[in-house]
This record gives C-alpha cells, sequence and structure tokens, in this order.
C-alpha cells in the first residue's frame, strides 16, 4: 500500500508486535510507516521515523492508530480530522475518539496477546462511512496478526472484548483449575502440571480444525470416562458461569475506562 501508517504508542507492547506484524508481512514498507512515543526510545531500526510530536504524526499519515491506554488517552491532544482512526483501545467510544480527535470516521479494533505469535482474532467496527476499498485494507491489517472480522455494532466490540480480548485468560484459568485439582487430588506437581497443560494446548491446537460440539458429542456418545467428566460440568451449568464471566468483562468495556 502506498498510505502512510502513523502509529501513537506503537513501540507499546500491543503497537510493536502490530507494526512488526505488518513490517514482516510487507503490509507496509519501514519508510511508511510512523511512530510516536512520548519517551523517544525506539524498538525499531532507523527506517522506520519515531516522532515525538503526536500531531506531526497525525499529519505526516494517512491513517492514525491509537495505541495507548485509556487513561492515556485522556491526556492526548491531537487533531485528526479528515483522517481515519483505527482505535485499539478497550472501553472508549467511537463518539469520545471523534469528539478528542475531530475524526469522522473512527475504528475501533479489539485484537488480543496473541498478536504475539501472530494468532489474534481481532473483532473491528467502523463508526462512521468507511468505503470498500478502506474496508478491505482494515481487514487485511488484522490479518497480518492473525485473523478478523468486521463485526455490525459497537457493543459487539465492548461484548468480545471480555471474550476473544482476553486472549489466553480462559484457557489458563482452565489449566490452572486443572493442575490445582490434580495437586488436590494427590498427583505430583510436576505431572499435574503437564498434564493439565497437555490438556489445553494440546487439546486446543486439535480444535484448530474440528468442531468442538461433534467432538464433545461423540465423546459424550461413548459414555466413558471423558463422557462421565463433561457430564458432570454441564449438570453445573458450565455455560452459565462462563456466560455470567464474560458479561461481567462487558459491563467494565461498555461503562468506559
Ligand atoms: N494488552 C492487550 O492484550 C490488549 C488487547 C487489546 C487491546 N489493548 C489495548 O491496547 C492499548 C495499549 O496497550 P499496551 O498493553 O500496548 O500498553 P503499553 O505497552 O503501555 O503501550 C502504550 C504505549 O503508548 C505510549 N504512549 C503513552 N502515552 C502516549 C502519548 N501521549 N503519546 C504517544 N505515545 C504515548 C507509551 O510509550 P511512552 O511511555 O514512551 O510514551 C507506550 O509505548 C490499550 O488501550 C489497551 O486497552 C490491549
Amino acid at each position: 500500500m502506498n498510505k502512510t501508517l502513523g502509529i501513537i504508542g506503537g513501540t507499546g507492547w500491543l503497537g510493536r508486535a502490530i507494526a512488526e506484524a505488518l513490517l514482516d508481512s510487507r503490509f507496509i514498507g519501514p519508510d511508511r510507516l510512523l511512530i510516536s512515543n512520548r519517551s523517544g526510545v525506539s524498538t525499531f531500526g532507523p527506517d522506520v521515523r519515531l516522532l515525538a510530536d503526536n500531531q506531526q504524526l497525525v499529519e505526516l499519515s494517512d491513517r492514525v492508530v491509537l495505541s495507548i491506554r485509556p487513561e492515556q488517552f485522556r491526556e492526548l491532544k491531537i487533531d485528526a480530522r479528515g483522517k481515519l482512526v483505527i482505535s485499539l483501545m478497550a472501553g472508549v467510544p467511537a463518539v469520545a475518539i471523534s469528539a478528542a480527535t475531530g475524526a469522522d470516521v473512527v475504528v475501533r479494533a479489539m485484537p488480543n496477546a496473541a498478536v504475539e505469535i501472530r494468532q489474534s482474532f481481532t473483532p473491528w467496527y467502523s463508526a462512521g462511512n468507511l468505503g470498500d476499498h478502506d474496508r478491505k485494507w482494515m481487514q487485511r491489517l488484522f490479518e497480518c496478526v492473525g485473523s478478523a472480522d468486521e463485526v455490525p455494532d459497537e457493543d459487539c466490540i465492548d461484548y468480545l472484548s471480555a471474550l476473544s480480548g482476553t486472549g489466553p485468560a480462559f484457557p489458563a484459568m482452565l489449566q490452572m483449575a486443572l493442575t490445582n485439582q490434580a495437586v488436590a487430588a494427590g498427583i505430583p506437581l510436576a505431572i499435574a502440571q503437564r498434564a493439565a497443560q497437555g490438556v489445553v494446548v494440546g487439546g486446543g491446537q486439535m480444535l484448530a480444525n474440528r468442531d468442538p460440539r461433534q467432538v464433545i458429542e461423540s465423546l459424550m456418545a461413548y459414555r466413558g470416562v471423558t463422557a462421565a467428566a463433561l457430564q458432570s460440568m454441564a449438570d453445573q451449568n458450565i455455560e452459565s458461569i462462563v456466560g455470567r464471566a464474560v458479561q461481567a468483562g462487558a459491563e467494565i468495556a461498555r461503562k468506559g475506562m
């Protein structure tokens, strides 16, 4: 692409992971990428320009990514009228971003920690009119760090912030519970840890190309050890536990941060 992309906060954890993926996949050349931060410390080679002045970055960029924390956004002063602004911030509504930056078109996107291994799922939503060309560009941008979907309304972003935005949180919780319960049942710690990791990591990889409903149905049909364990979770309404957990996170995102 020959547009210029500026990332405010592009040396932070998320901004840097995305910027590196965009460069590695040649989605953008280093001469078209601009980064700004306050410290002046760059994590990129000399070809990627680092700016201390956010307004200068906005003026030199066709599209501007906000990859700063919500509390840092409150201090940010930029005039981005006429620019496409893409926010990666959790819990900051598009209307607040438009009001603070003057941008007519604001895209909100919610990648997750798996950007690090380029396996994030990134839902994105455009508040304002995004042309076909920009829509395809947006989708391709987030595909550089995994998979992506445009979602039909902004509330999907707040809900999904608490679902896919949590990255490894839910599997980590499951892995920890399996480990602790195995230890409580008398399995030595190191073995419990390996067993639980095998379930979450090995099992997770198997699900990459299997339908989870079919997996569960076929295991239930077998009526063996696994079926008894799954039935116990179903009897305790695991779906409702998961549903309440995601809603609790989504409420925080909806309330704003
Ligand atoms: N972590 C996740 O899993 C995740 C997932 C989805 C979305 N997000 C969102 O991503 C955003 C960034 O999170 P993060 O974890 O990457 O934070 P982070 O590592 O703290 O990065 C923030 C970056 O912004 C820079 N910065 C702060 N204020 C600035 C300003 N006024 N002008 C220019 N640069 C500024 C900081 O650098 P200096 O200190 O040098 O200025 C830093 O490099 C958050 O809004 C979060 O909600 C995070």
